[in-house]
């Protein structure tokens, strides 16, 4: 990736992280959505977006898990109520699906995380708790263009 892609990330990341802040300290509009989740689930619910940014508010009910995946694109989120994990993973090797544990943050409301679309940027997100939580996702894509933000998903050899 040449440095001026990484630039325009960069760029991005910091006004997605702005943007967030404000959600994150008044999440009055976001939790007014209504959006829930059942236990074990997520659903998510489009927000606002152009041909470069994509942003959706998630629920996520206790127990909820996405995938182990990383992004083609910056992605960055905010956390409006309750509190998640956010796991990070390496591969076992360059390319490989299997993937192991490296890092793990409690990503409590206020909370804002980046990941960058290069390595590392491998990462799962649960609720680990029992009540339901809320998140804001900003993405770099256009999803009108593309499916999804997510690059690949992987398989965790040793899981916590
Ligand atoms: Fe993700």
């Amino acid at each position: 990736m040449s440095t001026l892609a990484i630039s325009v990330d960069e760029l991005f990341i910091d006004k997605a992280q702005r943007l967030l802040d404000v959600f994150v300290s008044d999440p009055t509009d976001v939790l007014s959505l209504g959006l829930v989740a059942e236990p074990g689930k997520y659903e998510k619910r489009f927000l606002f977006g152009d041909g470069m940014t994509s942003a959706w508010a998630f629920a996520w009910g206790a127990g909820a898990s996405t995938p182990i995946h990383d992004h083609h694109c910056p992605c960055v989120v905010g956390v409006v109520d309750g509190t998640v994990l956010e796991e990070w993973f390496e591969p076992e090797d360059e390319g490989s699906e299997f993937v192991r544990l490296a890092k793990a943050h409690d990503r409590p409301r206020g909370a804002i995380t980046a990941l960058r679309p290069r390595r590392p940027n491998i990462h799962r997100i649960r609720n680990i708790g029992s009540d339901m939580a809320m998140t804001v996702h900003i993405y770099g894509f256009n999803h009108k263009a593309v499916a999804t933000s997510v690059d690949r998903e992987y398989l965790a050899r040793e899981l916590s």
